[in-house]
């Protein structure tokens, strides 16, 4: 809602050229010290994923923050998907691109199950590469991207674009 958004708008701080020159990088730590706004945000992406998901996947680290209240509210499992190295194996791994070199994330093998709708989380969609990469992951255990969340989805760098060949519903509380 608008009252939201504004509240939203009102606690997340801004940061020129955090952490390399040219980022504007946006801190939501301020959200966590005010647990009825943190309370709103949950329903509002509860909201949006009610009955339209078997399962929430979650990205390290600040997708966790969120990730896995929606899943506890829906009483659905909730699925890490870490960066490289920090799972047991047998683990299911995808690459992806970052502004210099390449990263990796993983996820627990057999802990997404074939044929379940997955919700997709992160707190913010910027360059669109780490959710896709995700997306990629739920594919490759025959799972299927139903919908992603985001807190915040910056539109200039059209990450919503690559996203668009999943198929699945997008909803983000704030854009910028
Ligand atoms: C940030 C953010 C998203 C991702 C978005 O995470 O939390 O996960 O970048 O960027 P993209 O759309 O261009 O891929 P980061 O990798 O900084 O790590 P963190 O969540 O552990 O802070
Ligand atoms: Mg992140």
């Amino acid at each position: 809602s608008q009252s939201l958004i504004k509240k939203l708008e009102d606690t997340i701080e801004n940061f020129s050229d955090f952490p390399i020159p040219g980022i504007q990088f946006k801190d939501i730590s301020p959200i966590f010290l005010e647990p009825k706004l943190y309370e709103e945000v949950i329903e509002d992406l509860v909201r949006f994923s009610k009955g339209k998901i078997d399962a929430v996947c979650g990205i390290e680290s600040r997708g966790y923050l969120f990730g896995i209240a929606i899943a506890v509210a829906l009483e659905v499992p909730f699925i890490l998907i870490r960066k490289k190295g920090k799972l047991p194996p047998p683990v299911i791994s995808e690459k992806y691109d970052l502004e210099y070199g390449t990263a990796e994330i993983e996820t627990r093998e057999g802990q997404i199950k074939p044929g379940q709708r997955i919700l997709i989380h992160d707190d913010l969609l910027a360059t669109g590469g780490t959710t896709e990469a995700a997306a990629k992951l739920v594919q490759k255990q025959g799972a299927k991207v139903s919908q992603f969340s985001f807190l915040i989805a910056l539109k200039e760098l059209k990450g919503e674009q690559k996203l668009q060949r999943f198929d699945a519903e997008l909803y983000h509380i704030l854009e910028y």
